[in-house]
């Protein structure tokens, strides 16, 4: 599935799901601040999210592969028009000793293989994935109350991958990740803008090459978990995870696709 288009945005089916999830009567009155010396107590925010007959049973599982799962919300998300980046996702990466560190990047496509997403390899998510080749992602849909964290390994997708992603881009995105060596230290923005300038001449008749650094990984996942947020604070975990050979618990169930699942207290 390659996350490139989007189908019309539906109003309407995007209400019923909100309906459903019992966001639209969620008490705004409540999310006035309270502030006392230099610091702001948030205690008091708190939204209702859908009551205890609407939660998210094993019995609505789209599937028992979470690939399908993960496809079924992200269908629901793409309709719904208060999501303006439904595919925006936090990826957490962490050095070799294990300190993490955590960004937004976009998912650009998914499927059984795993996540995809664009980067410059040089960049501090990239060096970090270079001596540890794991990752978290993590999806917070809030109109819908849901949010889906993945857990894997990570891979380099290859060359010719990268170069076809690469040009399948606006030539000022291009140009843009030519101008811009990720996470180095840089003079100011004015230094930015020259640049920009100069690639958009040199280029205005060319191809833009990829840089070299630039390029895609594909998270392979081993755990996701789907999250549906309830009013009582009863909230739906339902994760799936790739068994290590362990026997199977009396709570663990089987799942698709050589994955199992179980229910976590939330
Ligand atoms: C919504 C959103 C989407 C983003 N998408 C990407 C992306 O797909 N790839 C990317 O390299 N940076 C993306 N960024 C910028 C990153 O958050 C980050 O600033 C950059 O990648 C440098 O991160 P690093 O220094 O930790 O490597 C995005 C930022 C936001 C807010």
């Amino acid at each position: 599935m390659t996350v490139t288009s989007w189908p019309p945005s539906s109003m309407f089916v995007c209400r019923r799901l909100l309906a459903r999830s019992g966001v639209l009567h969620c008490d705004r009155a409540a999310r006035s601040c309270r502030t006392g010396g230099d610091s702001m107590d948030l205690g008091h925010l708190r939204k209702s999210y859908r009551s205890d007959d609407q939660a998210f049973e094993e019995s609505h599982l789209a599937s028992l592969d979470p690939i399908i799962q993960f496809n079924s919300w992200f269908q629901e998300v793409m309709q719904c028009p208060l999501i303006a980046e439904p595919n925006a996702m936090c990826l957490t990466t962490a050095t070799r000793d294990g300190k993490p560190s955590a960004r937004m990047v976009l998912l650009k496509g998914f499927g059984s293989d795993g996540f995809r997403f664009y980067t410059n390899r040089e960049s501090r998510k990239g060096k970090e994935l270079e001596t540890n080749p794991f990752a978290s992602l993590l999806f917070f849909w809030e109109p819908l109350n849901r949010q889906v964290r993945i857990e894997g390994s990570v891979e380099k997708l290859s060359e010719q991958e990268s170069e076809t992603y690469f040009h399948s881009r606006p030539k000022s995105s291009q140009i843009g990740a030519v101008v811009s060596k990720q996470s180095q230290v840089i003079p100011g923005r004015e230094y930015l803008r020259k640049k920009n300038a100069e690639l958009e001449e040199e280029y205005k008749d060319r191809e833009v090459p990829k840089p070299p650094a630039w390029g895609g990984y594909i998270v392979r996942p081993s755990v996701i978990e789907f999250w549906q947020g309830q009013t009582n604070r009863l909230h739906d975990r339902i994760v799936f995870r790739r068994p290590a050979g362990e026997d199977m618990g009396p709570y663990t169930h089987q799942g698709d696709g050589g994955w199992v699942y179980e229910r976590l207290a939330p």
